[in-house]
């Protein structure tokens, strides 16, 4: 059961929860009931009011600047004017928060104690994700205010950071933030926990909406869509819900369903309007394909049901067409499937003792089992990590995880592996766990992974089913993985797939409905280099090492959760065939670009012009001419 939303009539609380015990069409959460309503505004000067308006006939003035409205433009709302929205939203716009790294710098807020505990525990993202502000990527936020001992800012400012947040918990602050964007030219960015690697949860000067407190999430015995042809459990989440918070919710009630492997990541926000691979990925689908309703203030400031028979093409968007782009979503509902028991394996080896050619056989002999493991409906997460020092190859499984699956099973899954491994005089010593959960599986399987790098980022590939099917395919794939590997790239593969057993129709990559292996490679560069210098190469990273893994999977894609912003043709990319159909529907939904993410559906037409010439958000949004 959802709990009661602090702050709520205990009438509200009792509608949702008796509506939800029941078979009945989930209604709204208690808090989604607040909207906004005329008489909201009806106190206001006409002026005034209709900066809060819904979307009227005429178009929003802003429209024709070249840029976003920013501090210093004549139609820059005055202070009483977000003091206006401050008080429409009850007293929830957060004014200029802070960077966190403020303590470590000169000023009114220096405090080297509080600087040393933000530093010990920044890579943490427990100290991100509870912030309005923080994004987990300094790279895309402009390194603009690090703790020195990390990187030195030189001095602290906000970059790429937002410069209004609305602390929203109801649909009625969202669509104030909504309008007011639209109706100023006011940038608008929407932050859920801020793990979007690519940058999508900040802007430099913006009103952002931060949606982390939608945190309700209620039990729907049976959920019946006979469009969708479905019939069973289902949970309904707040878009603000965790990883760590559904898998616990749903373990309570005897099932799981498909999210993330990292406990922190937003799965209702971005995750699940992204796609999303999990490790039951390779049994159920993607994130996305899991989506029953979704309710969502969309760019006109309205609010709505958008499911399979209300606003079905915007269901169809949301449902793989990426965050920020569409809508602003409060709450989604998701199909729940029966908990099972797990099997999941740990282990790891290097090239230290071998050598380099056994190594590397080692691997080889592993990529032979990648398309039977993941037809048999397993997920492997591993790493091939370089040395450049030494001249060491570190292989890292972490883990490979065997949803429904005995240890026996799981044993003759991986046996002709392993025997491979033992022949090649490989050790390897690998820890096979069984389970009677997927939630004891996963809480036991996935460590907390660190964030915040600050000179590194990741291209990704989806790999096909035809890049395994011959054993020449498999060996032109190996060459250029170790390949990658030689040329220092840090990799993070994942071997799943992501068929779509419910035949969804919906708007993720196409090619993910072909993947055998995700794959991930960095590029690093000197952090105290040059703009120029790092633009190189990581422009060279892109027409270098993920040019050769592009040119071996032609017509495949990436990934828009994990991937390079500087990825080259990105909406076939993310999006593939369905990238057409997308853009129409951005055009009719939001045709004013009220939302804007990078790389995200239609954002060709504009770029952030960043003070330092490098991809990321610190710099005005303004119109490619
Ligand atoms: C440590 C870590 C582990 C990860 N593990 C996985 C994994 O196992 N599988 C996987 O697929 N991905 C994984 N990811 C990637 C993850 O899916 C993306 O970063 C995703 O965007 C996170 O969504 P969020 O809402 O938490 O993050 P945010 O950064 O807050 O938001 C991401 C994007 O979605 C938009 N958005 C957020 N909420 C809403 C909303 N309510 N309405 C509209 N737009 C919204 C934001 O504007 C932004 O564009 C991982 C990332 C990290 C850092
Ligand atoms: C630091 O940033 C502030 C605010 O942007 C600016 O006014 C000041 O000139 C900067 N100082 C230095 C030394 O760069
Ligand atoms: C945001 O709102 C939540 C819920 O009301 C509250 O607990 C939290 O303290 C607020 N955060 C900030 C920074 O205002
Ligand atoms: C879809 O949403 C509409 C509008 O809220 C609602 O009437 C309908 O019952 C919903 N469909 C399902 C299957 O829940
Ligand atoms: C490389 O190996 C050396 C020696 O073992 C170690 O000190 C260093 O941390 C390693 N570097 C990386 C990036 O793992
Ligand atoms: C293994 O390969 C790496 C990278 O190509 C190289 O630096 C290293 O010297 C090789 N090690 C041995 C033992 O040949
Ligand atoms: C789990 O295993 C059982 C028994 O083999 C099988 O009946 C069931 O279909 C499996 N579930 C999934 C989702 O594959
Ligand atoms: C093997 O993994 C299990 C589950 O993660 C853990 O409890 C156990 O301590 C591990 N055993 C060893 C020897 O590392
Ligand atoms: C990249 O960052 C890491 C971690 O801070 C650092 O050890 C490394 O030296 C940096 N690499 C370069 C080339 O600056
Ligand atoms: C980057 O420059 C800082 C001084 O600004 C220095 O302390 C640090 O060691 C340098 N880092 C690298 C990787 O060169």
């Amino acid at each position: 059961m959802g709990r009661r939303p602090p702050g709520f009539p205990s009438a509200f609380w009792l509608a949702t929860f008796l509506a939800a015990s029941s078979n009945a069409t989930p209604i709204l959460f208690g808090p989604e009931l607040i909207q906004l309503v005329d008489s909201n505004l009806k106190a206001l000067p006409s002026n005034v009011a209709s900066l809060f308006s819904p979307e009227s006939s005429q178009p929003p003035n802003a429209i024709t600047s070249r840029c976003k409205i920013y501090p210093g433009d004549p139609a820059w709302p005055s202070d009483e004017t977000w003091a206006q929205l401050n008080e429409l939203t009850d007293n929830r716009l957060l004014v200029k928060p802070q960077p966190q790294a403020t303590v470590c710098y000169n000023g009114p807020q220096y405090d080297p104690s509080k600087c040393a505990q933000l530093t010990a525990k920044w890579s943490s993202s427990y100290i991100h994700f509870p912030d309005p502000i923080e994004m987990m990527s300094p790279v895309a936020q402009g390194m603009t205010c690090l703790p020195p001992n990390i990187f030195d800012s030189h001095n602290c400012t906000r970059g790429g950071f937002p410069m209004y947040v609305i602390n929203a918990t109801t649909p009625k602050h969202i669509q104030l933030g909504v309008n007011f964007a639209r109706n100023t030219g006011v940038r608008l960015v929407v932050k859920n926990t801020g793990h979007d690697f690519l940058g999508k949860s900040g802007g430099a000067d913006s009103l952002s909406i931060w949606t982390h407190y939608f945190k309700d999430i209620t039990y729907i015995e049976n959920f019946v869509d006979k469009k969708i042809g479905y019939s069973g459990p289902a949970f309904k989440a707040g878009a603000g819900v965790q990883a760590l918070e559904i898998y616990k919710a749903a373990s309570e009630k005897g099932r799981t369903v498909v999210g993330g492997e990292g406990e922190t990541v937003g799965i209702f926000g971005g995750y699940i309007q992204g796609g999303g691979h999990s490790p039951l990925t390779s049994l159920y689908g993607t994130g996305s394909d899991q989506v029953l309703s979704f309710e969502v203030v969309t760019a006109n400031g309205k609010f709505v049901t958008a499911n399979s028979t209300s606003y079905p093409d915007l269901f169809w968007a949301l449902r793989g067409g990426g965050g920020s782009t569409f809508g602003v979503v409060t709450s989604v509902t998701v199909k729940a499937h029966p908990e099972m028991q797990t099997t999941a394996a740990r282990f790891s080896f290097t090239s230290e003792k071998v050598g380099n050619e056994t190594f590397w056989a080692g691997i080889r002999a592993y990529v032979d089992s990648f398309v039977t493991n993941a037809d048999a409906g397993t997920y492997a997460y591993f790493m091939l990590i370089p040395n450049v020092s030494t001249g060491i190859f570190t292989f890292n499984m972490s883990p490979f995880f065997a949803p429904n699956k005995t240890l026996e099973e799981t044993q003759t899954l991986l046996e002709p592996w392993f025997t491979r491994l033992n022949e090649l005089g490989i050790e390897f010593n690998p820890n096979i766990s069984h389970f009677d959960s997927v939630y004891e599986a996963w809480k036991s399987s996935f460590p907390l992974e660190s964030v915040e790098k600050i000179n590194a980022t990741t291209g990704s590939r989806l790999f096909p089913r035809a890049n395994f099917e011959t054993e020449r395919k498999r060996d032109e794939l190996f060459q250029n993985i170790r390949q990658s590997s030689e040329n220092n790239r840090v990799q993070v593969h994942f071997n799943i797939k992501a068929v779509d057993p419910a035949n969804a129709d919906n708007s993720v990559n196409p090619a993910w409905r072909q993947n055998i292996l995700f794959s991930q490679q960095a590029v690093r560069w000197p952090v105290n280099g040059t703009a120029e210098e790092t633009l190189k190469i990581r422009k060279e990273f892109q027409t270098g090492d993920m040019q050769r893994w592009r040119n071996i999977s032609p017509g495949a894609g990436s990934y828009l959760a994990e991937a390079d912003r500087l990825e080259p043709n990105f909406g076939q990319a993310f999006w593939g065939s369905n990238y057409p159909r997308l853009l129409k529907l951005k055009a009719k939904w939001d045709p004013y670009d009220v939302f804007f993410a990078t790389t995200s559906v239609g954002s060709e037409r504009w770029k952030v012009e960043s003070v330092d010439g490098l991809p990321n958000e610190n710099g005005k949004l303004c119109r490619v001419q």
